[in-house]
């Protein structure tokens, strides 16, 4: 008997399911989902004429940078056992499947002079798989594994990526575009960008002073040309929705007089990268351009590159929808003078002056980074309508880590209901949220901690060279939530809740 069917004699013989009266179903039009990224699950990372991308040199030359040396070589061997990801998202009763197109597997070259037939083919049979059930791709073009070649030549702080991302988003457009109709051009521009520069993501460069602000730059720019391409070359074919996905930690004030500070700390992490794309007037957000002005004057560190008012003609306004990746919340108080900033430091910490705190009632997820405030969510829908004004919002990522890795992962289980029951109160709100897409499908290779941190709803046994995929509570719990379109707040006979 498969997981599913033990479910559903489960919810037989309890009989609970439907005698739930006081229920909130998701809308109809609602979409669950979970997600991937081909680095993270591939493996095949030298198949046929695959090429070479940043994470395959970077693991290869810098065997220190993942835990236990761990690699992506192999990861969940997706390359190969693709169909059966394609049966757990059937197993889970998702509506969307969210993955990322590896740009060395479909272009080895990096340009788009050479197309991989393995390449086409792999990607080709994944979007008919998963159409076959009745299952939406919903698919990454970056996500982290930029062509190795193309990092030699400067990688994003070449301002002519634009051409080489937009090329490769045309022939994954003409090749995919008649089945995909969700696309996201970039995975988390901040972290591309303000990690990539600062070494805690590929390319692991050091360069917070110039590096970082052209990659800021350039990915909104690469963004842009890849959605205006689409939107005025397939749209008119296809009919798809093309956006960026946005990492977004919400901050909440400590104190009322940490406000200001707090809006400014919003404005470095999350509206550097959205506001010159999702606001009325385009261009940098004017109080953090003003602040990094005055600062600029005797500090390089807050410096913030122009752009001209053509640039930013070309970006505003080059979204479909708003896609964010939520995981987490921060207290902020704003830091005394001469005041060491931590436990937490993060980016931004030293030049705004700012302190990341945890609310002492809040939990903590397998780190002690991870603090848990599912209503954190909520106030940033709620910011993000205000804000922008967006017409429609997608959640294209949410998940919760651990690293003991038990299939009776019921935190996790714990966690997603909480931040799924925020997002229908959202709704209730009159926001229109249009989806929510768990991360992560099944354990995969997790950045630097490698396969010892998971974000599975699948625990996968990465000792077995089959990589048996075993579903946790979590999935049995999402697999209900996806079939009724409610949270059961009564999980009655079930146990799913201890
Ligand atoms: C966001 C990233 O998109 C994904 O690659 C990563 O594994 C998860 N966060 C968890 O850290």
């Amino acid at each position: 008997m498969n997981y599913v069917s033990v479910v559903v004699s489960g919810i037989l013989i309890s009989g609970c399911w439907c005698s739930v009266s006081n229920e909130v179903k998701f809308p109809t039009w609602f979409k669950f989902g979970a997600a991937t990224s081909a680095y993270q699950i591939e493996g095949g990372w030298n198949a046929s004429d695959k090429g070479v991308s940043i994470w395959d040199t970077n693991v290869h030359i810098r065997p220190d940078t993942m835990v236990n040396a761990a690699t992506g070589d192999v990861a969940c061997d997706s390359y190969h056992l693709w169909r059966r990801d394609i049966e757990m998202a059937e197993e889970l009763g998702l509506d969307v499947y969210r993955f990322s197109i590896s740009w060395t597997r479909l272009l080895p070259n990096g340009f788009a002079n050479y197309i991989s037939e393995d390449g086409k083919r792999y990607y080709n049979n994944l979007i008919d798989g998963l159409l076959e059930k009745g299952i939406e791709p919903v698919v990454t073009l970056y996500h982290a594994d930029l062509p190795q070649i193309l990092q030699d030549l400067g990688g994003w702080a070449n301002p002519l990526i634009a051409d080489w991302f937009s090329d490769y988003a045309r022939i994954a457009f003409t090749l995919f575009g008649d089945r995909v109709k969700t696309w996201l051009t970039l995975n988390e521009a901040f972290i591309i960008c303000d990690c990539g520069y600062e070494k805690c993501q590929t390319p692991l460069i050091n360069d917070t002073l110039v590096g970082k602000r052209l990659c800021n730059k350039n990915t909104l720019i690469a963004h842009a040309k890849a959605w205006r391409m689409y939107d005025e070359e397939f749209k008119p074919k296809y009919n798809g929705k093309v956006s960026i996905t946005s990492l977004f930690l919400w901050f909440e004030p400590a104190t009322p007089e940490d406000k200001e500070v707090t809006d400014l700390l919003i404005d470095y992490w999350e509206s550097r990268y959205t506001y010159p794309i999702y606001s009325k007037e385009g261009g940098w957000p004017p109080v953090l351009e003003k602040f990094l002005a005055d600062k600029g004057k005797h500090d390089d560190s807050a410096s913030i590159l122009p752009f001209t008012a053509e640039e930013i003609q070309f970006i505003r306004g080059t979204y479909d929808f708003y896609a964010l990746n939520h995981y987490t919340t921060r207290m902020i108080r704003k830091a005394q003078p001469g005041e060491k900033i931590g436990p937490w430091p993060l980016y931004g910490s030293e030049l705004l002056g700012v302190q990341f705190l945890s609310d002492p009632t809040w939990e903590h997820a397998g780190a002690d980074w991870f603090a848990i405030y599912p209503e954190g969510l909520r106030k940033q829908l709620h910011w993000l309508n205000q804000t922008y004004g967006v017409n429609e919002i997608m959640i294209t990522e949410n998940g919760y880590l651990d690293l003991d890795k038990h299939l009776d992962d019921w935190a996790r289980l714990k966690y997603l209901k909480d931040h799924m029951e925020q997002v229908q109160l959202a709704i209730s709100d009159g926001l229109n949220v249009t989806g929510y897409i768990s991360w992560a499908l099944m354990d995969n290779l997790e950045w630097f901690g490698g396969y010892s941190a998971s974000f599975g709803l699948y625990s996968v046994d990465f000792s077995d060279p089959n990589r048996t995929r075993t579903p946790r509570q979590s999935a049995r719990y999402y697999s209900r939530v996806t079939r009724t379109r409610s949270l059961h707040h009564t999980l009655d006979g079930l146990n799913y809740l201890k």
